[in-house]
């Protein structure tokens, strides 16, 4: 993958860029330090950079994937004129394995999937419309989250966030991010507790980029400082994104959330999931069965490159964990607010 700049105002919001006949994708492996752009041309190339977590966040990695499939449908279709069906079916083989625990990645694809059976003659149009109808729907989505999830805040809190969900986990705004940053323009927050997020240090390097470039104050915390943090008082939420959200509320997200949820049980503060209606999977009945994603050891071993542990240690690292519904005091989604989740009451808000 080849690193290369742009001359364009680099911001959250557009993370994820369709220029100049390919898609570009701000490099989150490399903020806060550098804001580099990868080039894809293929969906082989996205393939890699979603998996080597250049772009990152559940709805994010489907955006991207959707992108891939309209390059996808380019190539092949150069490629192999009226043939052009059968050769995509790799590509989007190819996409669906990059990680496997967002479910917005197998939704995505299952859309585009879906729109290709209609389409007569070259199909890189049709589906570079969808993938930007995606991507804009998905900013859409976020600002409605933002208002839903804002009203439950009552004025004055401090809230704890983890991991990264802002602008650059979606198409814009964020999730729980994007919660805040309403809540914080209404005049309800008014100072941001953000984990750091071990091992990748999303909450370090990319929440605390955001929410800095926001003017919106933040603390950063070791991950294990957020129970005495609960304890000292004035923390109104806990407010985190998901990856996938089973049919009966149990959540999967960031390594570290279950054990905020259970903090956030113990210290009477609420713990609120924000998610597109793309991540609650109807076809997952509980978290059990939500395939959990684990990578390197290195990432656990080293810090920024640098080997940070003893030498002969290994290392567990699952990149994320189920927070079980009876923890989850509120899923809010673009379509309204889901109070304490169990399987009728997710149903019913699919199903309005
Ligand atoms: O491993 P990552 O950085 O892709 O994990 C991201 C998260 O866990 C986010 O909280 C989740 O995708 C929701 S993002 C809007």
């Amino acid at each position: 993958m080849r690193s290369l700049t742009l001359d364009v105002a680099v911001n959250a919001d557009s993370a994820i860029l369709w220029h100049d006949d390919a898609l570009h994708l701000l490099d989150q492996r490399r903020l806060p330090l550098r804001e580099l752009f990868i080039r894809c041309e293929s969906a082989v190339e996205t393939a890699v950079a979603i998996r080597a977590m250049v772009v990152r966040g559940a709805p994010a990695i489907g955006i991207a994937a959707a992108y891939g499939v309209a390059l996808a449908a380019r190539q092949r279709f150069q490629e192999s004129g009226a043939h052009w069906r059968r050769a995509l079916e790799s590509d989007l083989e190819v996409l669906a394995e990059s990680r496997p625990t967002a479910v917005n990645l197998f939704w995505a694809l299952a859309h585009c999937r879906s729109r290709l059976d209609d389409i007569q003659g070259d199909p890189f149009p049709p589906m570079l419309a969808e993938a930007r109808a995606l991507h804009a729907a998905d900013r859409a989505m976020n600002r409605r989250m933002g208002e839903f999830g804002a009203a439950l805040i009552e004025s004055g809190a401090a809230v704890i966030t983890h991991c990264n969900t802002g602008g650059l986990a979606t198409g814009g705004h964020g999730t729980a991010l994007g919660v805040i940053r309403t809540a914080f323009a209404q005049g309800r927050i008014d100072r941001v507790f953000a984990d750091e997020t071990r091992p990748w240090l999303q909450g370090a390097r990319l929440t605390a980029w955001e929410l800095v470039r926001d003017d919106i104050p933040v603390a950063l915390m070791a991950d294990g400082a957020a129970a005495a943090r609960m304890a000292a008082g004035g923390i109104g939420w806990v407010i985190v994104g998901s990856d996938r959200i089973a049919a009966n509320g149990d959540v999967a997200n960031k390594i570290g959330t279950y054990a905020l949820a259970l903090a956030a049980r113990h210290h009477g503060v609420g713990f609120m999931v924000a998610a597109p209606t793309s991540t609650i999977d109807p076809e997952t009945p509980t978290g059990d069965a939500i395939p959990i994603e684990t990578r390197s050891a290195e990432e656990v071993l080293e810090c920024a490159g640098q080997r940070v542990a003893a030498e002969g240690a290994d290392a567990w690292n699952p990149v994320f964990d189920v927070t079980p519904a009876a923890l989850v005091d509120a899923i809010v989604t673009e379509k309204g607010v889901i109070r304490n989740p169990d399987p009728e009451r997710i149903a019913q808000h699919l199903s309005a």
